[in-house]
Formats: structure tokens, sequence, C-alpha cells
């Protein structure tokens, strides 16, 4: 048996402008999903525990199929359009991210995904491969998405990312007095519908928004210095003012505010949307020793909360031998 996994991501900052080529940071967190798979003797079966689904998807990837098969479908017509090969197989997905919250669950599921299959195929996909059909993966689920999910799930850590150049991986400065809080709000959304709202709001007011998204790019360089420095005061303000920016582009929402303004209240440095917004997650930031706190006044706003740790690997890759 094989098992693969993959963590989830939050946006630190610049989320949205990176759509219009600003950059900005992710970081993999330690909730992560998992595929694994075991032999079957025809077809290719997809069971999702969270997403409630099982599907057979046939050998030859042909006939209709139900919606959530699809981004699978796509990755295995690459997988053997590439490779050549394809085996009859069951792969079981599960998940500790919550679906539509920003936390990156697709992009980390597809990436779990096309680790388990690739190694059962006995194929060595490098991270660039894997990183590159995910993005085609999301692209099925997501329309055209900028990119920054597949990457931080694949390769961990925490990222620069600018649209077309890539990404540059930090050397984040991790001080124990520091810690992060993710608190889900429940409130699931399409990412697709946030950016393309987010885009007319731009076209509509080029002159007036330009200059908050050449702001948000300058803002994610200096959120870089300051995890590289291990400066998490700073972060916390620019986490602040990013959210000021992200509730001008209209994609905050009052669950949003409530959480940021609560956490601020019980003591957290920075506290800001992370993701499309319009629900999702919330990111704060804090010091150890007000963590608790911060829990106790954003919980009766918020579905769940992650008590979590940056991921500094991203996929991983098990094999199991049966008896
Ligand atoms: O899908 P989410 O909620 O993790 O958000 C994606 C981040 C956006 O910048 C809004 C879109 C993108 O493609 O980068």
């Amino acid at each position: 048996m094989i098992e693969a996994s993959a963590p989830s991501k939050v946006i630190i900052v610049g989320e949205h402008f990176v759509v219009k080529g600003q950059p900005a940071i992710a970081a993999a967190l330690d909730v992560r999903s998992k595929a694994r798979i075991e032999e079957n003797l025809k077809g290719i079966i997809i069971r999702s525990i969270n997403l409630n689904f099982e599907v057979m998807i046939p050998m030859e990837l042909s006939g209709s199929l139900p919606k959530e098969a699809e981004p699978f479908r796509r990755i295995l017509k690459t997988m053997s359009e590439r490779y050549g090969k394809l085996r009859p197989a069951k792969i079981t997905l599960e998940s500790e991210i919550p679906v539509g919250s920003g936390m990156g669950s697709s992009a980390s599921t597809f990436a779990a995904f096309t680790a388990a299959y690739s190694k059962y195929l006995g194929v060595e996909l490098s991270l660039d491969e894997v990183n590159e059909i995910v993005y085609e993966a999301e692209c099925v689920v997501h329309g055209k998405p900028s990119g920054i999910d597949n990457t931080i799930v694949t390769y961990g850590g925490v990222i620069a990312y600018r649209k077309g150049e890539g990404f540059l991986r930090l050397n984040v400065k991790i001080n124990q007095d520091y810690a992060w809080l993710v608190a889900d709000t429940g409130v699931r959304r399409s990412t697709g519908d946030l950016v393309r709202r987010v885009l007319d709001l731009y076209d509509k007011y080029e002159e007036v928004l330009m200059p908050l998204y050449h702001a948000a790019g300058h803002l994610a360089i200096e959120a870089a210095k300051a995890l590289e420095q291990g400066d998490y005061e700073k972060l916390g303000e620019l986490m602040n003012i990013n959210q000021g920016m992200l509730e001008a582009i209209g994609v905050s929402t009052l669950q949003i505010s409530e959480i940021v303004y609560k956490a601020k209240e019980a003591g957290a440095l920075g506290a800001k949307l992370t993701g499309a917004g319009g629900g999702g997650a919330v990111l704060i930031l804090a010091k150890r020793g007000d963590l608790n706190e911060v829990e106790e006044a954003i919980k009766p706003y918020t579905a769940k909360i992650f008590k979590t740790r940056i991921a500094h690997t991203g996929i991983r890759v098990k094999e199991f031998n049966e008896r």
C-alpha cells in the first residue's frame, strides 16, 4: 500500500493582488490531506471520505463522470500521455482540511493523489512535475488560478510567489514565542466567483485601485523581510494593513471582521482573512502566551480553530508492505 500526504496552505499576505501580478507570501501548514492506494482489478476507483463520493474511472478514461471526478481524470490523462501507462487501483482520499475555506484543500488533495499514484506506477516525478500536474487539475476546478496553491502544497515551507515568475523559498526565522491560529468561519465560497468579482471591480476603477495593488506588492516584500528577520511584531502590523486592503476590494465579511477585531482585542498581533475571502478562513498571529485568550475570544464566531505549525516539507510519500 502507498500513502502520500500534502499540507494545507495559508496566504500570509497578498491574495487577490497576486492575480494581477503582485507578489504574495504563502505558508504550508501541517493540516494535511492523504491519498492511500491499494491494488484493484479493474478501473480506477476514487473514494473521497470527506466529500462522500466514490467513482470508478474506466482505464480508457472515457465516458461521462460526476463533476468531482473531472480533476482526477485530468491528472490520470496527463500521466498516461506523459508516462505511457496507468494501472487499476483503489484510491482513498481523506483530509483534515475544510473544503472551500481558502486552505487549499483541492490542491492538497490533488498533490497527495498525484504523488501516491505516480509512486504506484513506478514513475519518479520531480516536485516540479507534480506541481505542473496539480496546477492543471486546479484549473479544472477553479478556472485560471494564480498557481500559488499548487506550488505551496507541493514544496512546503514559506514562499514568495509571483504569477508567471514562479516562487522563491523564504528562509524564515522561526521564533517559538509566536504562534499561528487559523479560524474557519464555516462559510464555504467559490474562489472563482470572488476572483471574478474583484477583477470586475478592478476594471471599473483601475485608476483608483492600481496604487492599492502596487502598495500590496510593497507590503508583500516587507512581509517577506519581516519573516526572514523573525520580526513578528512587524509582520502582524503588515497583516493588519493587508486586511484593510482586502476590505477595500470587498472580500471581507462581517463575520471575518468580528473574528479579526475580537482576536486583536485579545492581544493578537495580526489578523486577516486568508485566501479568497467571502467566508473561508482567518489567519491570526499572536504571542504564544496570548494564544489561549485569543482562542477563547474568537470561539463564538468560528466553526473550527486550527492551532498549527508551518509544514517545512510539502508532499510526503510512504510505502507499506502488505502481508
Ligand atoms: O482558493 P483560496 O481561497 O485559497 O484563494 C486563492 C487566492 C486568490 O489570490 C484569491 C486567487 C489565486 O488564484 O491566487
